[in-house]
């Protein structure tokens, strides 16, 4: 018998799988779906403020190695979206993400998110290619623990925060442990360029996309790890899931959970039910009984 019950913050999951933000999570019938397909809980697509319309194609491009997307978090707004999903039931498996540009566009959303009955953000502060969101907004890091503060402080949601590739990757994520954050999730894609060598110009409209998929598992793996070292809050590894054995991976640099994107796109939603029996399998095998028993077991 193995455990794979996970805890995040005082909220148990019945497994350590997640959807990752962007992917599917759009609608009410998306986020059932991926549940009723295995996943201990589902991260909606990151919602702002006001509507964005994201950026005009070509935005999205596939390569051998993953993919590449700049679509620049299209959304319908944080009310529209909390209006769409409010009748989901088991509203502690859903985790809102949020983008924002200020203190003030975080601590608005997440009194929203409150009042509509859903325990858990995550601040999305990596998007590589939304002008003034994301990562661009991670230059200014005073706004990033200002916003868990004030967030732990006037509501009892938990706080996971997103973080992407970055020199001072560590730097942040002390200062979000201290802010009060209760876990980090790492990585978003990673910002790259994509040139059409017969246009003789960049691909995609916005010029700069955001690398996800097999390419970037290494590189992930390499963040969890190297974050394993510095923080106490459980992480949560994201990037280049296709099968048990990255998500193990994960597990063994240090992370207590793992979210899963791109590997939707080539092995539909089974995926869940392939990596949690993977995972279940290899843990049993071992001679371990639960996913604690390895959580970080690369360090020793
Ligand atoms: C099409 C697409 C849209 C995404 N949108 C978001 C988003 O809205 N918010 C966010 O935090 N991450 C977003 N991401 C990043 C993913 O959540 C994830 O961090 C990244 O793709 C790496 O994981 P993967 O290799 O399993 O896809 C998006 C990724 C893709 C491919």
């Amino acid at each position: 018998m193995v455990f794979l019950e996970v805890e995040i913050g005082g909220l148990r999951y019945s497994n350590p799988s997640m959807l990752a933000s962007g992917i599917l999570g759009v609608s009410e019938g998306l986020l059932r779906r991926v549940l009723e397909a295995g996943a201990g809980a589902v991260v909606t697509k990151s919602v702002t403020l006001k509507p964005r319309a994201g950026n005009p194609t070509p935005c999205f491009v596939e390569l051998e190695v993953g993919y590449v997307n700049s679509l620049g978090i299209p959304n319908p707004g944080y009310r529209e979206f909390l209006q769409e999903i409010k009748d989901l039931h088991e509203k502690e498996k859903i985790i809102i993400s949020l983008a924002g540009s200020s203190v003030e566009d975080f601590e608005v959303m997440a009194r929203a998110v409150e009042e509509s009955g859903f325990p858990v953000v995550e601040l999305n502060f990596s998007c590589p290619h939304a002008k003034n969101l994301g990562l661009e907004i991670l230059k200014r890091h005073q706004i990033l623990f200002e916003a868990i503060k004030v967030i732990k402080e006037t509501t009892r949601l938990k706080v996971w925060v997103k973080l992407g590739l970055s020199d001072n990757l560590l730097e942040i994520a002390r200062g979000i442990e201290k802010a009060g954050a209760d876990a980090i999730v790492a990585i978003n894609t990673i910002r790259c360029l994509l040139i059409d060598i017969y246009a003789r110009k960049p691909c995609l409209s916005s010029i700069y996309g955001g690398l996800s998929g097999k390419a970037i598992h290494p590189i992930a793996t390499r963040c969890v790890y190297d974050l394993y070292k510095v923080v106490d809050i459980p992480i949560i590894g994201v990037g280049g899931i296709e099968s048990w054995r990255e998500a193990v991976e994960f597990i063994l640099a240090g992370a207590t959970a793992f979210q899963i994107g791109s590997g939707i796109a080539k092995e539909g939603l089974d995926i869940f039910k392939k990596v949690i029996d993977g995972l279940a399998r290899y843990l049993k095998d071992n001679g371990f009984s639960s996913v604690y028993d390895i959580v970080g077991l690369a360090h020793k």
